[in-house]
């Protein structure tokens, strides 16, 4: 990584304002501007254009302070998940007070699962109202990545969007990070819809398909809050996801088969309907295995434009994706920055309060594809928390494409942990999705199309469809005593029993019985 300050800027080409060329410095007097206290509204979604200078610059601060004895913490905003030299270093550095709205970060996870740090997991739609509402008080500094500014001082957005609008706008002071690694043709590629409001002044959203253009390809900031402005040479930090294992295979295969059989009764159009798929290695895989089914023609709503989303656009086989980040791996990146130009039309990066905006992914009629952590028998989802109080991630989209999508899918292997955890469960530890937003439910082992059927119906498709042979028996006895027992026959529950498979890993290390 490179951070430098200099007159080289204009020259250089990627800083065309005079003004801001001027401010330009290095990123440890960047990071002087932030004080212990502040809320810090950085750029970043998931490995993609977040700041890659100012973290590390403010950690090393950080550490400095705390080995003086002089506290020193910030809360920090994203856009979603971000890189080991944003969440990663900070959280090394003990100096992140709260955390918002999703993070993956394995020393950030350790910390707030510690108890060490504070985290709100908020639906990623939500996030620019919060800011704006102003309940969780000032956004004191904007640290945003941009891949260039213009001569008109427009700020040219890199490969995340996020909620870099809300953090320009909001912030009291903005620190840009201009990174010539970007791709130069990333100019154009962006629509920044300036129409959100806070009630009761909301007017409609006026985009009415994928590929719609709404706003303005720039990111605007008025110059004199710009305190700093750093240059850096330094790539996003994608890593790359599993090939596609027999697990992944067989679920994109029984979600792939279930799409074709909704063309085939009239209850999808041949095209399908705007695709949105969640982060993971398998959601990439039924990417993948969209990509060799006959669809064609097909269109993304989606969050994220991950490598198997990337390989429908270079195939053909999605036309058009509307996203809010890139999330490809080392081959994908060069392979786009090669050609950027040419997916630059196809491809459209918003803020994410557009592309995850429940108006829209209701008026489109997304088909929402997300992984699952558990899921019970009555289609109850958890996405979050292992045994019930332990974070993984956070919500992320998933709430915002599932509860608002034409259907929505929730996907994982049958069991983890080698065998001795059943995905399938009589009751979910921790809800994030109800059993009344979720359609469909798949694992290796088959497909519970949930729709239209009542509590004992659907318990019955999740158990035979979905459940592993070796938790299968025991789910059905459980589901029969309950039928028998519970307080209700409507969704029939025995209480004391229900959390007892958690309770028995935590106490065994397995949810299978002796
Ligand atoms: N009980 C306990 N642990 C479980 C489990 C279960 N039922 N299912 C999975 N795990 C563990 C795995 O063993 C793994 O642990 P490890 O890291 O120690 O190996 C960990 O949880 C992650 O599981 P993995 O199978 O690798 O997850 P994934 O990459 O397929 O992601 C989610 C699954 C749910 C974590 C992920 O999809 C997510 O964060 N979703 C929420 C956000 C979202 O959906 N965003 C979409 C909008 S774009």
């Amino acid at each position: 990584m490179t951070a430098t300050g200099g007159a080289g800027a204009v020259a250089a080409g990627r800083i065309r304002h005079a003004g801001l060329a001027r401010k330009v410095v290095p990123a440890d007097a960047a990071a002087a501007l932030i004080a212990p206290g502040d809320t810090v509204g950085m750029s970043g979604f998931t490995g993609s254009g977040y700041p890659k200078a100012v973290p590390e610059a403010l950690a090393s601060r950080i550490s400095a302070a705390h080995a003086a004895g002089t506290p020193f913490r910030v809360n920090v905003w994203t856009g979603a998940s971000t890189a080991p030299e944003l969440d990663g270093v900070l959280a090394a550095a003990d100096g992140i007070d709260l955390r918002l709205p999703y993070q993956s970060d394995p020393v950030t996870r350790r910390k707030i699962n510690a108890g060490e740090m504070d985290y709100l997991d908020v639906h990623l739609s939500h996030v620019a109202q919060l800011a704006w509402e102003g309940f969780l008080g000032p956004l004191d500094v904007a640290v945003v990545e941009v891949s260039g500014i213009t001569a008109d001082g427009d700020l040219i957005p890199s490969s995340s969007v996020g909620n870099n609008k809300t953090w320009l706008d909001r912030a009291d002071r903005v620190i840009l990070e201009v990174n010539s690694w970007q791709t130069a043709d990333l100019e154009g590629l962006h629509d920044i819809y300036y129409g959100t409001a806070l009630p009761p002044d909301r007017r409609p959203i006026q985009l009415t398909a994928p590929g719609d253009r709404i706003g303005i390809p720039y990111l605007r900031c008025p110059e004199d809050k710009v305190v700093a402005v750093v240059e850096t040479s330094s790539p996003d930090r994608n890593s790359r996801l599993a090939p596609p294992d027999e697990t992944s295979r067989r679920i994109a295969g029984h979600l792939v088969e279930f799409l074709e059989h909704e063309v085939a009764r009239g209850r999808l159009p041949e095209r399908l309907l705007p695709l949105q798929s969640g982060v993971g290695n398998v959601a990439n895989a039924v990417l993948a295995g969209l990509d060799v089914s006959g669809f064609q023609g097909l269109t993304a709503f989606t969050e994220v434009i991950q490598d198997g989303m990337f390989d429908l656009l270079t195939s053909g086989t999605v036309s058009v994706a509307s996203a809010t980040a890139f999330s490809l791996g080392p081959e994908a990146v060069v392979e786009f920055h090669d050609n950027a130009a040419r997916y630059r039309d196809r491809i459209v990066l918003r803020p994410q309060e557009i592309s995850n905006h429940p108006e829209l992914v209701r008026r489109l009629g997304v088909l929402a594809m997300n992984g699952m952590i558990e899921a019970d028998i009555y289609g109850n989802v958890n996405s979050t928390h292992l045994m019930g109080s332990r974070i993984q991630n956070g919500i992320g989209g998933s709430g915002d494409f599932a509860r608002n999508a034409y259907l929505s899918f929730f996907l994982s292997p049958s069991t983890a942990k080698g065998g001795v955890i059943s995905s399938i469960v009589p009751m979910v530890s921790h809800v994030d999705h109800t059993e009344h937003d979720v359609s469909v439910l798949v694992t290796e082992q088959g497909l519970a199309d949930l729709r239209g059927l009542p509590p004992r119906k659907r318990a019955r498709a999740v158990i035979e469809h979905c459940a592993h042979p070796d938790f299968r028996p025991l789910l059905q006895d459980y589901a029969d005593r309950a039928e028998h027992r519970a307080y209700g026959r409507h969704t029939p529950h025995l209480l004391g029993e229900a959390l007892s498979w958690h309770t028995r890993f935590l106490e065994t290390g397995t949810m299978l019985p002796p």
